[in-house]
């Protein structure tokens, strides 16, 4: 066995899907991270070239279809990164063979696959993350902090924002309906996850209204409410139609927290500006790699076998969530929910 500096032994990551973002960001950030090792990637039989492309450049193992990879006894951990219509099954496959699984987000598209999930770890007694990237990023515990210092008083609405463009004709995963394609799931759940994170709780009614770009067959923009109880609210919006913008507010009775680049890069600084009656505050959060810090987290949590930071019932709240706004659009009206707690971070 080989042991890490990390302490206990390395853990053998084996990853699902050659895909370009993965080996830019997710890849070395494996390889930065003291105890982990980028073991094997995978690709379907028909692009096993890419695999190999892949795996050469990064002194991993290439296997020529996902199978294979998930039955391979030297990997530890799996990490899929398929579209999302895919998570589910190669998820729980991976759980039933003993490994552990960090799943790009969404986990599901909706509770019961989450459920499902859930189940799958608990008999298997492994651990599964949605990779919910930038919840490990210091600049959401500095706003955590600065709301529960009281810096604006009680916290009243929480708006957040999260858009970018897909071109039409690309081919983009994200605009086809049979692989879960739209703009909900795909960055919606992000924005469905910060007022859920920083209220603490799950909204008592939720709202949407969908738009659609004409010849796609998905949701590409999406204005929704969510309604918390006791004058407590959110304003989400989210977009693959429109230009660059990632962003959130917390407006509290006091003053208002923003946090401008919420999905910042590795290589782009945060930045945090609190407005109350007394003046504006800037605070600039230096760069961090929020990829490197989740695959740190989540091996950290496999090692110990404590929960990890984004918890299954997280990833249950934000899919319910998420699949009320589906529903709340295409009924065309408010959707009641049960207002179960979730914790704060
Ligand atoms: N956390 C983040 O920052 C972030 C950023 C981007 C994407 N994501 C998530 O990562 C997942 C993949 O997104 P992506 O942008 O990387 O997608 P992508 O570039 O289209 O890659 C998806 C990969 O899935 C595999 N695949 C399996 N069945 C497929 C099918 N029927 N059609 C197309 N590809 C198929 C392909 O790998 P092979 O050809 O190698 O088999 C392909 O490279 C999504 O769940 C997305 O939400 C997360």
């Amino acid at each position: 066995m080989t042991t890490s500096d990390a302490g206990g032994k390395v853990l053998h990551w084996g990853v699902l899907g050659a895909t370009s973002y993965i080996a830019t960001h997710l890849m070395p950030a494996i390889a930065q991270t003291p105890g982990c090792e980028l073991a094997a990637v995978a690709s379907r039989p028909e692009h096993a070239y890419r695999a190999g492309e892949v795996a050469q450049a990064h002194g991993a193992v290439a296997h020529q279809d996902y199978g294979s990879l998930v039955d391979d006894p030297r990997i530890d951990v799996v990490y899929i990164a398929l579209p999302n219509s895919e998570h589910i099954s190669w998820t729980v496959r991976a759980l039933e063979k003993g490994r552990h699984v960090l799943v790009e987000k969404p986990m599901a598209m909706g509770e019961d696959g989450c459920a499902r999930i859930e189940e799958a770890a608990r008999v298997a007694s492994r651990t599964v993350m949605e990779a919910f990237m930038y919840r490990f990023h210091p600049q959401q515990r500095r706003a955590a902090e600065l709301l529960a210092s009281g810096a604006i008083g009680e916290l009243r609405v929480v708006r957040a924002c999260f858009a970018h463009g897909i071109e039409s004709g690309s081919g983009n995963i994200r605009l086809e309906p049979s692989l879960g394609g739209g703009a909900t799931w795909d960055v919606g759940c992000y924005a469905v996850d910060v007022p859920l994170l920083f209220f603490g709780r799950e909204p008592e009614r939720v709202s949407a209204r969908f738009s659609r770009r004409p010849g796609t067959g998905v949701e590409t923009s999406a204005v929704a409410t969510m309604d918390f109880g006791d004058g407590r609210s959110a304003v989400i919006d989210y977009s693959i139609d429109y230009g660059p913008r990632a962003w959130y507010e917390l407006q509290g009775t006091q003053g208002t927290i923003t946090v401008r680049n919420a999905w910042a890069m590795a290589d782009e600084d945060g930045e945090i500006t609190v407005l109350t009656a007394d003046g504006v505050h800037h605070e600039t959060i230096p760069a961090a790699n929020h990829y490197q810090l989740q695959v740190a987290s989540f091996a950290r949590a496999v090692r110990e076998e404590t929960t990890p930071l984004v918890t299954l019932a997280d990833s249950r709240r934000t899919a319910r969530e998420g699949a009320a706004l589906v529903t709340s659009a295409a009924a065309g009206g408010v959707i009641t929910l049960g207002a179960a707690a979730t914790q704060a971070l």
